[in-house]
């Protein structure tokens, strides 16, 4: 037992060293040393998710054998499917973390286990899905990762849109030890297998203050018949003292780069609508008042929105990128190990009699 705190939630808090990533001076967050929003920009999923899992960006042949590996044409048996059908109607993070739990994975060793696992993610999410809607699942198409999970979520194939959905996965796919994160290396850390951290995880994620923000955020962004409805939304909220989804973060204290990368990309796509005015006047106005900046999440739920993905994915296309990190913090975690047993200060009775 002990008797002094660390603040509440961890906050500030260095729980061990990592090397996969971190922010800089400037508030940049940093891949392997690289700078998250310039790997959007100039790289593939599939070699930022190289680099994040196994700590190199690739070469040519490195990155055929990987894409191969994460994007192969993999349908689920039809043991997997059966169940699907039974269970119906369900909550697409709980479907997630249930059949990523019970899939029937060949692969025993590490790597090549978590990336059996996080090649099987879009189908598990579309599968779901669809079978929950009445639909058929769709059989995978061969293009890169974030082709084929576009095509998986809407049904059609579209370039543009991809390659859109592509910059957004990269820059969900590793943030060093947040909520979920810290999840599985603590699960880890208990030298569980590779799986098991990944469904606690999965169970994290799906919060509404880790994950679970951006599709609140594009209920209340799509209501909006002007920039002054929406200014008069967050006024009300702060007045209330009640949270607004997609504002403040336990790191950026004056600006996401990452939710400002993703706000230039939608300037291009919907710079004219009242959506995007509704969300940069909500942004501006929560700074002034409060000083919260806007995070991923808020430009994230519009931008999804945009390039035609329903809301229901918001979260589960998350764990399809984040998947990556996870799977770089078990290697990490279990390679210099340390199971993590905190203590906690005692606040209850003691020396009671048993009656
Ligand atoms: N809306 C309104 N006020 C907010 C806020 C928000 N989204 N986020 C934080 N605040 C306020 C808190 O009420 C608190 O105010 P107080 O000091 O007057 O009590 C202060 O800012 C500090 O917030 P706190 O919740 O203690 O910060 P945190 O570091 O513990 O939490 C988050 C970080 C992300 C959990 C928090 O900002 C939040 O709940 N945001 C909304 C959910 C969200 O968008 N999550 C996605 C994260 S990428």
């Amino acid at each position: 037992m002990a008797d002094t705190l660390v603040p509440k939630g961890l906050d500030g808090v260095a729980v061990d060293v990592t090397a996969i990533a971190t922010t800089d001076e400037s508030g940049n967050l940093l891949y392997r040393g690289y700078r998250a929003i310039d790997l959007a920009a100039r790289k593939s999923f599939e070699e930022v998710a190289h680099l994040v899992l196994l700590g190199s960006l690739p070469d040519q042949k490195q990155l055929a054998d990987f894409r191969a590996k994460i994007t192969g044409n993999h349908s689920l048996s039809n043991e997997i499917i059966d169940t699907m059908r039974e269970l119906k109607q369900v909550n697409l993070m709980d479907a997630m973390r249930s059949f990523a739990s019970i899939y029937p994975y060949a692969s025993k060793e590490t790597v090549p286990l978590l990336l059996e696992i996080a090649s099987r993610f879009p189908q598990i999410l579309s599968s779901s899905a669809r079978i929950s809607d009445g639909e058929e699942p769709l059989k995978p198409i061969r293009g890169t990762y974030s082709e084929n999970l576009y095509y998986l979520l809407t049904g059609t194939e579209n370039k543009q849109h991809s390659r859109a959905l592509e910059k957004l996965l990269i820059l969900y796919m590793e943030h060093e030890f947040n909520a979920s994160t810290f999840a599985l290396r603590v699960a880890a850390s208990t030298l569980t297998d590779p799986v098991s951290a990944i469904v606690a995880a999965l169970s994290t994620l799906k919060g509404p203050l880790h994950g679970g923000a951006n599709s609140e955020v594009l209920t209340y962004l799509l209501n909006f018949k002007s920039e002054a409805d929406a200014i008069r939304f967050a006024e009300q909220k702060l007045e209330k003292k009640e949270k607004i989804m997609g504002f403040g973060h336990r790191i950026y204290k004056t600006k996401d780069p990452r939710a400002q990368f993703v706000k230039g990309e939608l300037k291009k796509l919907i710079g004219d609508s009242i959506a995007y005015h509704s969300a940069t006047a909500i942004e501006e106005y929560v700074w002034n008042r409060k000083s919260l900046p806007a995070n991923l999440d808020f430009y994230a739920a519009l931008y999804l929105h945009t390039i035609g993905i329903k809301e229901k994915y918001y979260l589960p296309i998350f764990a399809c990128s984040r998947v990556f990190g996870w799977g770089a913090h078990y290697i990490e975690q279990t390679a210099n190990n340390k199971i993590i047993r905190p203590t906690s200060v005692y606040t209850g009775p003691k020396g009671l009699e048993v009656p």
